[in-house]
This record gives C-alpha cells, sequence and structure tokens, in this order.
C-alpha cells in the first residue's frame, strides 16, 4: 500500500521494519480522538479560507460516518495502516476522494498525535478520578461502621499507640484524597492545545487556534510550536500520579494483607476476594492484594522507563517518542484496575475488634503514663525513665499497666496515686488527644464528615 509519505522514497520500505515502526496495533486506541481533533481541524481549516464550505461539508460528514462505525464495528478500526492517523485519512480519502486528500493541510502527525493524547488523558483522567472517589467512599464507609473501635498503632511494625479503626482508615483516604489532587494537576498539563504548530515550526495559514482551543475543551493554546511537538511533561506528570497511586494502593494492601493474617486477625477479608490454595486446603490468600502490591512495580517501571527516553532527545520531535503511547495504556488500565480491585476488597472487610481491642490495649498504653506523670509535674524525660523501667519489670514476668496494684503504682512515682490505674486505658488515651489530625474521637467524626462531603461534591471531569 502507498504510505503518508511514499513520493519522496524510490522503493517501498522493508516489512519487517515497517512493522516494527509502526504503531497502529496499539494506538488505535486513539481512534475517535483522532477523529474529533480531525473534525476540529477541518473547522480550523474551512474558517481560513482553507477549505472550501464543500469541502469542510463533505470531510465532516464522512468523519462522523467514520467515528460511528469505528464505535459500532469493532473491527473495522484495522488494517495495513502506518498508524491511527494513516488509517482516518486513508478512510477519509476513501469516501470523499480530494477533499479527504485537503485536510492534512498545515497540520502534521507531531501536533496531531499530541492533541489525541491530551484528549485521550482528558478523559481517562476523569475516569481514573471516579475509581478515587468510590475507593474514599468505601474507606469512609468502613470507618463508619468501625465507630468507636479501637486498634493498636504501629511505627517500626511495632505497637506503638491507640487508635480509633476508624483514623486508620481514614488515614488511606487522606492519602487517595491527595492522588485524586494530583490526576487534577494532571488534567490541567494535558489541557492545552498542540494544533497550529505544523511539524516543529507552526503553520503557515491563519488558524484562529483560540477558537480551536475553545471548540475541544481546551484551556489555552501552546506558547512555543518547537517545544510543543516534542512536549510530553503532561506524560511525565500523569505517569508520575500513577505511580505514586499505586504506591498508596500498594501500602493499603500491605496493610491489610497483614493485618489479616493468623498472626494479628484484625480483618478479614471476603471468599470473594481471595482465593484457595491447590494443595493446602486451609488456605485463604489475598491474591488481588498482593497483585496490586506487585503491579506497583510494573506502574513504576513504566514512569522510570519513560523519563529514560526522554532524557536524551535532541529539540523537535523524534520518533522516541511513539513509546510513550503503550507506557501511558498499559499504565491507566492497571490503575483503574487496581483502584477497583482495592475498592472491592475494601467494602467486603469485615473488622473484628475484639481482637483489635485487645491488641490496642497492653504496653503500648506507655506513653499515657508517662503523659500522666507530665500533667502531674514531672518532666517529661523523667517520666519517660520511669515507665521505661515499668515496661521493662512487667515484660520480665509478663503482665501489663492493667494488673497493677495502687502500690505498685506508688512504688515507681509517688505521683501515680490510685487514680492512675483507671486513666490508663486505650480509651482514655485516644479521648486524651487534641489536636485536630489526632485520634480523639471528635477529632475523627469531623474528620469523617470531612471525607462524606468530599465524597457528595467530587463529580470528576467525565469520560
Ligand atoms: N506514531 C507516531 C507517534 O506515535 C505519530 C507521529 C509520527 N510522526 C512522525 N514524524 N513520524 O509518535
Amino acid at each position: 500500500m502507498a504510505h503518508l509519505w511514499s513520493g519522496r522514497f524510490d522503493s517501498a520500505p522493508d516489512e519487517e521494519v515497517f512493522q516494527f515502526q509502526s504503531s497502529f496495533a496499539f494506538d488505535r486506541r486513539l481512534f475517535e480522538d483522532d477523529v474529533v481533533g480531525s473534525l476540529a481541524w477541518a473547522e480550523g481549516l474551512a474558517s481560513a479560507g482553507v477549505l472550501s464550505a464543500d469541502d469542510a461539508a463533505a470531510i465532516r460528514a464522512a468523519l462522523g460516518e467514520i467515528r460511528e462505525r469505528g464505535l459500532t464495528d469493532p473491527d473495522f478500526v484495522d488494517g495495513d495502516d502506518e498508524d491511527v492517523h494513516a488509517f482516518v485519512e486513508r478512510q477519509l480519502i476513501e469516501r470523499v476522494g480530494d477533499a479527504g486528500k485537503r485536510l492534512h493541510t498545515g497540520r502534521s502527525r507531531n501536533e496531531q498525535v499530541s492533541l489525541d493524547l491530551r484528549l485521550y488523558l482528558r478523559r481517562r483522567i476523569g475516569a481514573i478520578q471516579r475509581e478515587l472517589v468510590a475507593l474514599v467512599d468505601s474507606l469512609a464507609g468502613q470507618a463508619t461502621s468501625a465507630g468507636s473501635a479501637l486498634m493498636p498503632s504501629y511505627t517500626h511494625l511495632r505497637r506503638a499507640q491507640p487508635i480509633l479503626v476508624s483514623h486508620f482508615l481514614l488515614a488511606h483516604a487522606a492519602a487517595v484524597r491527595r492522588d485524586h489532587g494530583r490526576f487534577v494537576s494532571a488534567y490541567v498539563e494535558a489541557d492545552v492545545l498542540p494544533l497550529g504548530s505544523g511539524a516543529i515550526a507552526g503553520a503557515s495559514y491563519p488558524i484562529d487556534t483560540a477558537a480551536l482551543a475553545r471548540r475541544l475543551g481546551f484551556s489555552r493554546v501552546v506558547s512555543n510550536s518547537l517545544d510543543a511537538t516534542a512536549d510530553r511533561d503532561f506524560v511525565s506528570t500523569f505517569l508520575h500520579a500513577c505511580s505514586l497511586t499505586m504506591v498508596h494502593l500498594s501500602r493499603m494492601a500491605e496493610d491489610f494483607i497483614i493485618f489479616s493474617t493468623e498472626e494479628f486477625g484484625f480483618f478479614g477479608l471476603s471468599d470473594a476476594v481471595t482465593t484457595g490454595s491447590s494443595l493446602m486446603p486451609q488456605k485463604k490468600n489475598p491474591d488481588p492484594l498482593e497483585l496490586v502490591r506487585g503491579k506497583t512495580g510494573r506502574v513504576i517501571g513504566h514512569l522510570s522507563g519513560w523519563l529514560a527516553t526522554m532524557k536524551g532527545l535532541p529539540s523537535g520531535y523524534n520518533k522516541d517518542l511513539q513509546e510513550d503511547k503503550q507506557a501511558v495504556f498499559d499504565t491507566d488500565e492497571t490503575v483503574q484496575r487496581s483502584v477497583r480491585a482495592v475498592t472491592v476488597v475494601v467494602r467486603s472487610l469485615t473488622l473484628h475488634d475484639t481482637r483489635t481491642e485487645a491488641a490496642a490495649s497492653g504496653l503500648a498504653l506507655a506513653t499515657d503514663v508517662a503523659d500522666l506523670l507530665v500533667a502531674r509535674g514531672v518532666p517529661f524525660r523523667e517520666a519517660h525513665e520511669v515507665v521505661g523501667r515499668m515496661v521493662r519489670d512487667l515484660l520480665a514476668v509478663g503482665r501489663d499497666f492493667a494488673a497493677m496494684t495502687t502500690d505498685e503504682w506508688q512504688g515507681y512515682h509517688p505521683a501515680l496515686d490510685a487514680d492512675a490505674a483507671s486513666r490508663i486505658t486505650a480509651r482514655g488515651s485516644v479521648e486524651a488527644r487534641h489536636t485536630p489530625q489526632s485520634t480523639a474521637p471528635t477529632a475523627v467524626a469531623a474528620a469523617l464528615a470531612d471525607v462524606q462531603r468530599w465524597v457528595e461534591e467530587s463529580t470528576p471531569g467525565s469520560d
């Protein structure tokens, strides 16, 4: 077949090399965006007086038909074309002949591919954001059902201080909300019209780029054609937003994997989200969570791979840039599917609050004993020493604060009177917190209400 650029060549391309550099197998995903961009370009040319009204109308009708066909017939977007841009143009020329051959006037695939990918990302970012909102909603739902249940928090994966289970769940929600915000930035970065840049130096027709931007819903137009045709910062930003989202999903997955082990038994994973073992009948494995953790490496790989691809490129378009698409497509699908999987897991979690509450007490209250001493005038360093000694003694005999007699309290420090034992509980510990970001029940209730409000207000970009 003839290629978009056959005229300059004496011989046909080597078949294997042509296949090697062809992107149609994967950039067909940009089909709809390419048609939308082409429709806009036809209008731009017509308004600039470059295309006759008749040609523009013929192109518009044919592109509409091509779009319709592509959306209804899954086998249509196919062929030996080099890429999706060549495919759409061939289809157009087959339908309207010379008018179709005029569409590429003043336009380059270099700006066209940037436009298509920007349109694609704008759609996909909206879809990912909707999944993130659903995930936050599922965490808020669990936080609501957890009520006033207590659990230990961990630093260095060693018991630290008692917290509300809802505080733990809302911690993950906080990270996911940041991810959502990062996609807002990724959207803003993609939201720029590159058309009018030509291959590199700009178009030599009086195209009203501001009108084109308005038509395609872009908030602004690129500022430099040389930069624009080779700029993929919006791809890097998107991959970064996805990578960090995966890092958060992976950490959440890790928490639920650990906390649902026989050893912890804090949460139960539903049968619907676990897998059995072909050999060991007792097993219920958290495969989806492990896969999310595993796929995080793959998404981070796309980000670092992409940055490595970009780093040595000279100014202007280079074919290396074609590598952006597989990185983006695989990443965006992986992230969306991972968020959904985690959402299903979270929605179906069961909390074993007798286990979490039992684990929240004991020596995890050591800081509270020290705080009590401080409240009674003892300098914190001295209090830390005293309580450290108590912990050492208690550990040696396998007891905890709750088992100590009044005399024993007094023996460690005269400020620890009869009242002390009754005050040192996990519940008392969380209730003693003061700051808005703390695990104090009133603070957590306010945080939960804020998250619920956010979920309601979040109506992300449309797909
Ligand atoms: N398939 C190409 C890509 O993805 C489209 C742009 C081609 N431009 C070119 N000068 N060969 O980047």
